[in-house]
């Protein structure tokens, strides 16, 4: 794992961007793993900026969104689906039939998962998956735990999340169930980019350094890939 420090959201932002448009120029059709909230925000700002300026084009790439939340409408403005359409997909050129979110409101959640873990390998595996972290060191929403996850599951959010997302919510009341990809997916993609700006990623960022690789923070676990880079300012790099 590569930890790089920058001053702020911006320099992250155009590094992160370029690495996605040098992935899909020399792949047109990659799969990329996409991650919600507000880390990505400036790096789909570029990509869009990109597309526009006709230096990219996503028209082929296959995409799988990390999470979505439990019980509220695809289709309602805080669901993930809509927030990649807001950011990325419907200011771009990304093509509606090649994007993938775990549906929330499936009738058979373990069914959901299997198929999404299956929609994955068909499509040959993540190219570059995109993360930010949590304050307390969920990746996806791979929440602090006792076991390791493997394939996408139904996740009950943490107090801690669930304090964290409220602002998206007119009325603070953030769904208690998520489904996620595992840890497994995300470490099977063959490269990992994780964002974490701000003061409150600075706990996070530093047990992603040099806590213990441990369930208990899932972040962690990018240690041990071969290929994971983790942006962070210097906000989020305060404790090291
Ligand atoms: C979102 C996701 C989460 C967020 C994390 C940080 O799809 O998987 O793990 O990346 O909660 O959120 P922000 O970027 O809003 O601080």
């Amino acid at each position: 794992m590569k930890l790089i420090i920058l001053e702020n959201a911006q320099q992250i932002a155009e590094q992160v961007s370029e690495i996605f448009i040098e992935q899909v120029n020399a792949k047109k059709n990659s799969v990329l793993g996409f991650a919600t909230g507000a880390s990505p925000v400036p790096t789909y700002e570029l990509l869009v900026k990109a597309y526009e300026q006709g230096k990219l084009s996503l028209k082929d790439i296959t995409t799988f969104n990390l999470d979505e939340y439990c019980g509220i409408p695809a289709s309602c403005e805080q669901s993930y689906r809509t927030f990649m359409f807001e950011n990325l997909f419907g200011k771009t050129d990304v093509d509606p039939e090649k994007v993938n979110f775990l549906n929330g409101n499936a009738a058979d959640f373990a069914a959901e998962c299997r198929e999404y873990e299956g929609k994955i390998a068909a499509a040959g595996g993540i190219d570059i998956q995109l993360l930010g972290v949590g304050v307390n060191g969920h990746i996806g929403f791979n929440e602090p735990s006792d076991k390791i996850t493997d394939i996408p599951f139904a996740v009950e959010l943490t107090d801690s999340t669930k304090q964290a997302n409220s602002r998206y919510f007119e009325d603070g009341k953030v769904p208690d169930y998520a489904l996620t990809m595992g840890i497994g997916d995300i470490m099977r993609a063959k490269k990992i980019v994780l964002i974490a700006t701000g003061d409150s990623k600075k706990n996070a960022v530093k047990a992603i350094r040099d806590g213990e690789i441990s369930s208990q923070c899932p972040a962690t676990f990018l240690r041990l890939h071969p290929d994971a880079v983790v942006f962070a300012d210097k906000a989020a790099a305060a404790l090291l």
